[in-house]
């Protein structure tokens, strides 16, 4: 056989050809499966789509470019273990558009900091960060807390991701407004159907500490403590068939 290679060696033109074909041999057995699977990413119970709150403040977020300083995928390395909590899961961030992973770490990565600190230390820190962590150097956005929270478009942003892919029912699509608005009242109770149609597990409560107002801090709050919190990971094992909805 080695005899025989060094035909192949010696010549060139059939050298590449013979690469070419071994090559596509390989990309095809890697490729072709792709175009016939409907989605590569492993579902994972608890993941859910934004509810429109958050996803108001999730637009915020990437308005004001907090993907600047912070990343949102916890590496599965031990020191990044160690540190924010589980390593990320593919379908943690499926419903994202765009996705926020990132790579520069200014700051923390935030991909788990959802209940990490309370509503009001969210305030606090964004008002003015140095007033929670004097060696801060993030900027404050005392602004977010002042503005009215601009949602009438809401809907159209629900249907918007949907078209990408984003498994909002025509029920979440048609109440989004009102979902928004609810879930900054925690008087709203059970009779509103943000519950039913997201899950029991949704924070419904008034997140700037200002129930006057329906702001921008309200939202990007409302964000900021779900993320990396829909997953259960005291109960999640990696390959347990449970796990898959
Ligand atoms: C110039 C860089 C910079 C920008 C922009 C920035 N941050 Fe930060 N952020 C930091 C730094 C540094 C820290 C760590 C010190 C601290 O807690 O303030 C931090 C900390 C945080 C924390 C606490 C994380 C933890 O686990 O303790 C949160 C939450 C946060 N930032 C949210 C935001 C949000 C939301 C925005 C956008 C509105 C934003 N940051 C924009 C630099 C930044």
């Amino acid at each position: 056989m080695w005899k025989k290679h060094q035909n192949l060696e010696k010549n060139s033109i059939w050298l590449v050809i013979a690469i070419l074909l071994v090559v596509s041999v390989g990309g095809l057995v890697e490729i072709a499966p792709l175009f016939y699977l409907e989605s590569t990413i492993e579902k994972v119970k608890g993941v859910r789509p934004y509810t429109p709150l958050e996803q108001a403040g999730r637009d915020i977020y990437v308005r004001e470019g907090c993907y600047v300083c912070h990343s949102q995928m916890v590496r599965p390395l031990r020191d990044e273990v160690e540190r924010y909590g589980h390593y990320s899961l593919a379908a943690e961030s499926m419903y994202d558009h765009p996705f926020q992973w990132g790579s520069k770490r200014t700051g923390p990565d935030l991909a788990r900091v959802g209940g990490k600190y309370s509503d009001g230390w969210h305030r606090d820190h964004l008002m003015n960060p140095r007033s929670v962590v004097p060696e801060s150097n993030m900027p404050p956005y005392r602004f977010l807390a002042e503005t009215d929270l601009d949602y009438r478009a809401i809907e159209a942003r629900l249907n918007a991701l949907r078209t990408v892919g984003v498994p909002y029912t025509d029920a979440q699509i048609q109440n989004a407004k009102a979902d928004l608005e609810t879930q900054v009242d925690p008087f709203a109770g059970e009779k509103s159907g943000l519950k039913k149609r997201y899950g029991a597990k949704i924070a419904q409560r008034d997140f700037d500490g200002n129930p006057e107002k329906l702001s921008e801090l309200d939202a990007l709050v409302a964000y900021l403590q779900m993320l990396g919190t829909t997953v259960d990971f005291r109960t999640y094992k990696a390959e347990d068939p449970e796990n898959l909805r």
